[in-house]
């Protein structure tokens, strides 16, 4: 007997072979979708993290499912490594001698040509003297704060206000800004000055900084938020309390708290605004509670601020 099956028939040359072949492609991609659809729809029907408050809107399964799923996240990890931690006491000259040619950048400020567009004092912040700030130097003391986003410096001068008041006169504040703001932000701000297409932010800052006499202790480093962390992990500049209010898009949020942390002393605080503001579904709530989750931190809330504490 033979068990291999005639050529004829094995190409299907019979006319109901060759129906059946017919049907067989279409009825196997049909099959195929039917499975690939039940499994879809039943993987993203169940969510492996409970959707307790808050509420994300409908695209954000995929955060939970990125949130619970650590080897996807591997795509997104950043370096992990700074350099050794700086002492405290040699942040500042660092800073400037890489930045500032040595030189503090409040030394003969503010230059002739910008002297007159510079308002005297001119401070705007958004919940810039929250209680929190009060509550976090008040427990830390900590000797070096770094500031994703500082605008004019509302902010940055109550911390340095508040570490005074607490005798902590060594404290650094590093503000970290492109002095940009964003676009359209002169709508609101039109006194800031604007000199051939660049405007003032920066200047306007470090005269907010003079007119509170906080020169020794608060530093401008004028870079975007991504490139001024990744400096700041390399030179080894860690803060015992970072401040993240700087994008407030997801993805900019998101980039600078991932890349903020690695650069938090362990056992600092790092926190921000916009948890509990109109801007907050904009991309900072989503981007702290993903993070904390990935990383299996617990928020606290202070006011309209989120507080993470690595200790
Ligand atoms: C909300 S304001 C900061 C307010 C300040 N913390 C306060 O309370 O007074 C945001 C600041 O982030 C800065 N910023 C936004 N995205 C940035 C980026 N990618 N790099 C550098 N600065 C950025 C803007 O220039 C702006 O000054």
């Amino acid at each position: 007997m033979h068990l291999l099956k005639s050529p004829t028939a094995m190409r299907g040359d019979h006319p109901h072979h060759q129906k059946i072949l017919k049907l067989a492609k279409p009825i196997a991609y049909l099959l195929l979708l039917l499975i690939s659809f039940t499994l879809g729809y039943h993987s993203s029907s169940s969510p492996t993290i409970s959707s307790s408050p808050p509420s994300f809107p409908p695209s954000a399964p995929i955060l939970h499912q990125l949130a619970s799923l650590p080897t996807n996240l591997d795509h997104f990890l950043l370096t992990t490594h700074c350099s050794p931690p700086l002492p405290p006491h040699l942040i500042r000259q660092t800073l400037l001698d890489h930045l500032f040619n040595s030189t503090s950048p409040f030394t003969n400020f503010p230059p002739p040509h910008a002297a007159p567009l510079l308002r005297r004092s001119r401070i705007k912040g958004w919940g810039s003297k929250g209680a929190v700030f009060q509550n976090l130097i008040q427990k830390l003391k900590p000797q070096t704060i770094i500031e994703v986003g500082t605008f004019l410096g509302a902010s940055a001068i109550h911390m340095a206000e508040l570490t005074h008041q607490l005798g902590l006169n060594t404290t650094q504040i590093l503000c970290l800004d492109d002095f940009r703001g964003w676009p359209g932000f002169r709508g609101r701000f039109s006194d800031i000055s604007l000199l051939n297409g660049d405007v003032l932010l920066l200047y306007q800052f470090m005269q907010n900084v003079v007119s509170v006499n906080a020169t020794e202790s608060v530093l401008p480093v004028p870079f975007s938020t991504g490139a001024g962390l990744d400096w700041l992990c390399q030179m080894g500049v860690f803060g015992d309390l970072i401040e993240v209010d700087a994008g407030h898009d997801f993805i900019s949020a998101w980039s600078d708290i991932n890349r903020a942390y690695r650069i938090l002393r362990p056992g600092g605080i790092i926190f921000g605004h916009d948890y509990f503001t109109a801007a907050d579904n904009r991309g900072v709530r989503r981007a702290v509670t993903l993070f904390a989750r990935v990383y299996g931190l617990k928020i606290k809330f202070d006011g309209q601020h989120w507080v993470i504490d690595s200790s």
